[in-house]
Parts: structure tokens; sequence; C-alpha cells
């Protein structure tokens, strides 16, 4: 469905065919409703954020204006992860999932394995209710434990975990002022990251190597063109082995794997 059709099912209340077919009742509401959600498009507002809803991994999750929408190359690494927790010693993780925002990835893990248990943190209380209203839709709240936190500093140091997952945010600063409006409708916490795009790597990659189980995963999510200097970062560790990088649907690199020595 492109954006219109998406639009106009939401404000009349029908799916695609009905639409097509004229199988709706739109009373003065729904018109309302449609001509609103019309005008806060052509303003660049995304139509997640106009519907207040997203599909992810074939979930259907709450977004608002307070979390990014998740995107398409997100699924490459839950995917990625969920191939890895099929294999020994990781059937059941303990896992954290830094800046968490509408909780995409740590219900989606926790939807389609239910032995693992998560840590799920975020800088923003207001984006933390997203998640955990995500959790609650999708049935996982028992296993997710939501934690407001600035990167490591609210994760109790006596915690060590088999795998940390993190989607950071990675625009480089000085791209920010070029990214299309309806980018520029999410939050900016969620987006900029920085020097290069690099500062959180920066504080992730270490952090990680002290706070891994011997043998466990370090999974991020990276930009166009990050991954030479993400593995050096790893690699300055001395902590990881057997680093791995997946590309995207699009051939980009864009999910980095590293697992912590034994
Ligand atoms: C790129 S978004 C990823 C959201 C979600 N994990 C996903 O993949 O769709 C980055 C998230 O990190 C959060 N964040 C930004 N700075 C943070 C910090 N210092 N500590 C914890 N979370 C932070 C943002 O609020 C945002 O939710």
């Amino acid at each position: 469905m492109d954006s219109l059709e998406q639009l106009a099912c939401w404000a009349f209340e029908c799916d695609r065919t009905q639409l097509y077919l004229g199988d709706y009742e739109a009373d003065e509401e729904n018109m309302k409703m449609f001509h609103e959600a019309l005008d806060s498009y052509a303003r660049g507002v995304p139509v997640q954020y106009i519907t207040g809803e997203t599909e992810f991994m074939g979930l259907e999750l709450q977004v608002n204006p307070s979390v990014l929408i998740p995107r398409p190359e997100t699924e490459v690494l839950v995917e990625r992860v969920l191939q890895l927790m099929g294999k020994e010693g990781f059937a059941s993780p303990y896992i954290l999932d830094l800046g968490t925002g509408s909780g995409a990835i740590a219900v989606s893990l926790t939807k389609h394995n239910p032995l693992c248990r998560i840590v799920a943190s975020d800088i923003s209380e207001e984006v933390l209710e997203v998640a955990r209203a995500n959790a609650a839709l999708n049935g996982v709240t028992d296993r997710i434990r939501f934690i407001l936190s600035d990167l490591f500093n609210g994760i109790d140091e006596n915690e060590k975990f088999d795998l940390i997952i993190s989607n950071p945010p990675y625009i480089p600063a000085d791209h920010y002022d070029a990214l299309p409006l309806e980018v520029k409708n999410e939050p900016r916490v969620a987006l900029d990251g920085g020097e290069k795009g690099l500062e959180f790597y920066r504080k992730i990659i270490p952090e990680s190597a002290r706070r891994l189980k011997e043998g466990g995963h370090l999974v991020l999510e990276m930009g166009f063109g990050q991954s030479e200097a993400i593995k050096g970062l790893a690699d300055d560790t001395g902590s990881f082995v057997q680093t791995e990088i997946i590309k995207d649907h699009n051939g980009i690199n864009r999910v980095f794997f590293a697992r912590k020595r034994k």
C-alpha cells in the first residue's frame, strides 16, 4: 500500500480492497481525520506517526513522535540474532538491548524466542512508555525488564550478558541538516551519532567488553561506511574475536557482530 492508501484506510477504517470498491462509510468525523492526516503528511510527518502504528518482524507496534520508526534494516539484525540463538549455548540468552526505542528489537526477539530474557534500556522515560506498551501489546511483558539509563550508567555492573545489542544513533552530526524532512520529524536523540556518527560506538564497544560474559556476543547496527571504523574500535579493546559484518538487502554493511574471547 502506498502512503495515501494507508492514510485513507486508516481514516475510513477499511482495508485496501474495501477502499477501492467504495465499501466503507465515511462520516464527517472520518473525513476530518482524513483531511488532517493529509495536512500532516504534506508537512512531512511520517505516515506511521499519523496512524500511530507500524509493522516490524510481522508484529504490530505502536509508535509516536518520541520514538524512531523501526526500519527494515533492523530486521536483518533481529533475524541474525534469532539464528544465533538457535545454536548451542545461546538457547536461552540474557540480553541487553541498549537504546530500545519502540522496543522493536526486544519485543520481536522475545516474541520469536520465548526463552530469552532481556533488559531493554533507553535514555527517555517517554520512549520507555512506548516500548512497555509494545511489550504488552505483544504479550511479552514478563520477559523484558525496562530500565531508564544513559547507556550503561543505570545497568548493574554485576550483571553480565550473553548478548549486548544496540541500534544506536549513527547519523554523522554534520549530515543531520541534509536529512529528508520526514526523517527530521523523528527524534534527533535517536538519530544524531555525533562526530562521524561514531560517538555511541566509542562508548558502547569498550564497555561491552566488560559487561559481556566470556564467549558472549556484541551485535550492533551501523550506518553506511562505518564498518571499518567499528571493527577498529572492537579490535582496539583486544577482547573480541570472530568479528562478522552482515549486509542489508541493499548490499550495505549493516550489522556488526563480535564475540568476546573465552
Ligand atoms: C536509532 S534509535 C533505535 C531504536 C530501536 N532500538 C530500533 O532499532 O528501532 C536509538 C535509540 O537510542 C536512544 N538513546 C539515545 N541516546 C541514548 C543514551 N545515551 N542512552 C540510552 N539510549 C539512548 C534513543 O532514545 C533511541 O530510542
